[in-house]
C-alpha cells in the first residue's frame, strides 16, 4: 500500500532504524523496488528526481501515477517521494495524493538564498501536509557538477550551520554531507562517523545519507547507527540493472523483445533493494 516518507521516518526513528530511499527512474524501477521491498518484508520510499522527471518529458503526473499505482498494489508499504527539486515550478506541481515528500534542493546556492528558497518551499509545502527534506553541504557528483574534493572546506555539513538552518527553514529532514558522493559505481566512500554524531546531536529532525552506492555495507550499518535516518540509493540499482541487461544481450545477440531482457535486469534490480534494506536491521 502507498503510505507516506512522513509516516516511515518517525517509525524508523522511533525503532532507531533507517528507511531506504530508492530512486525510480523507469516502471521496472519501481516494480523492482516493490518487489525487494516485499522480499525483504520492510517499508520503501520511492523517489523521483527532476532528472527522472525531465527524461519523461517533464510529465510528472504521467510516471508519478504509474509509479503510486505500483505502491498502492504492493504487499510492502511504499510512500512517494520526489528528489532533488531544483525547480520551484516542479515543486508547486506536487499532489499531495500522491507525493508525500519532496527534497527540495537549493545546495548549489551561498547559505542565505539557499534558507530563503527553503523556507519558502517549506511553507509552500506545510501548507499541504507535504514533508519536506532540504540538503546543507555539498553532496557532490550530481548530474552536470564538477567534481568535489570531499575533504575542501564548505563541503563538508558544518553542525552549527545546520542547527541554524533547520531552525530558520523549519525543514522536515536535513540531508548532510559527510563523505558520500552522488554516482558512485565502487563502493569505496570513507564516511566521518564523528561528523554524523556531531550532526545528529546538533540538529533535531532525522539526518539523511545521499549517494549512497558508494558507501559500502558496514559504513551504511555505522551510519544508521550514528543516526542516519534516511538511506538513499541510486546507481547501485542501475548497476545491477544494467550489468544484467547487458550479460543477457552478449549472451542472446538476436534477441529482440526488450522483455526478454528486461526481465533478468529487473530481477537483478530487486535483489539490490533487499540487500540494502538487509542492511538497516
Ligand atoms: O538522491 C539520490 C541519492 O542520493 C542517490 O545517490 O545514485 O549515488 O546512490 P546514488
Ligand atoms: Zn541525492
Amino acid at each position: 500500500p502507498l503510505t507516506t516518507t512522513g509516516e516511515l521516518m518517525a517509525e524508523a526513528r522511533a525503532a532507531r532504524t533507517a528507511v531506504a530511499a530508492f530512486n525510480v527512474i523507469t516502471l521496472e524501477h519501481a516494480e523492482a523496488i516493490a518487489t525487494g521491498a516485499e522480499r525483504a518484508d520492510r517499508p520503501a520510499i520511492l523517489q523521483l528526481s527532476e532528472n527522472a522527471v525531465k527524461f519523461h518529458g517533464g510529465r510528472l503526473q504521467a510516471i508519478a501515477a504509474a509509479t503510486s499505482a505500483v505502491a498502492r498494489a504492493s504487499g510492502a508499504r511504499l510512500a512517494l517521494h520526489l528528489d532533488h527539486v531544483t525547480d520551484p515550478d516542479l515543486l508547486r506541481s506536487a499532489h499531495p495524493e500522491g507525493i508525500g515528500s519532496v527534497m527540495f534542493d537549493a545546495s548549489r546556492l551561498p547559505y542565505a538564498e539557499n534558507v530563503k528558497a527553503t523556507a519558502e518551499a517549506v511553507r509552500w509545502g506545510h501548507e499541504r501536509g507535504i514533508w519536506i527534506e532540504a540538503e546543507l553541504g555539498k553532496v557532490g557528483g550530481k548530474e552536470g557538477e564538477p567534481p568535489l574534493d570531499a575533504h575542501a572546506p564548505g563541503v563538508r555539513t558544518d553542525p552549527a550551520e545546520a542547527a541554524a538552518y533547520v531552525a530558520d527553514t523549519g525543514v522536515d529532514a536535513l540531508a548532510v554531507a559527510v563523505g558520500s558522493s552522488h554516482a558512485m559505481t565502487e563502493r569505496t566512500a570513507a564516511l566521518d562517523h564523528e561528523l554524523i554524531a556531531a550532526l545528529k546531536e546538533a540538529v533535531p529532525v532525522p539526518l539523511v545519507l545521499h549517494g549512497s552506492s558508494g558507501v559500502p555495507d558496514q559504513e551504511i550499518r555505522a551510519a544508521v547507527a550514528a543516526g542516519m535516518v534516511k538511506i538513499n540509493v541510486g546507481t547501485a540499482l542501475n548497476t545491477a540493472f544494467t550489468g544484467a541487461a547487458r550479460a543477457f544481450l552478449e549472451a542472446h545477440p538476436s534477441a529482440v523483445d526488450p522483455r526478454k531482457y528486461l526481465v533478468p535486469a529487473r530481477e537483478a534490480m530487486a535483489g539490490t533493494v533487499a540487500h540494502f534494506l538487509g542492511l538497516l536491521g
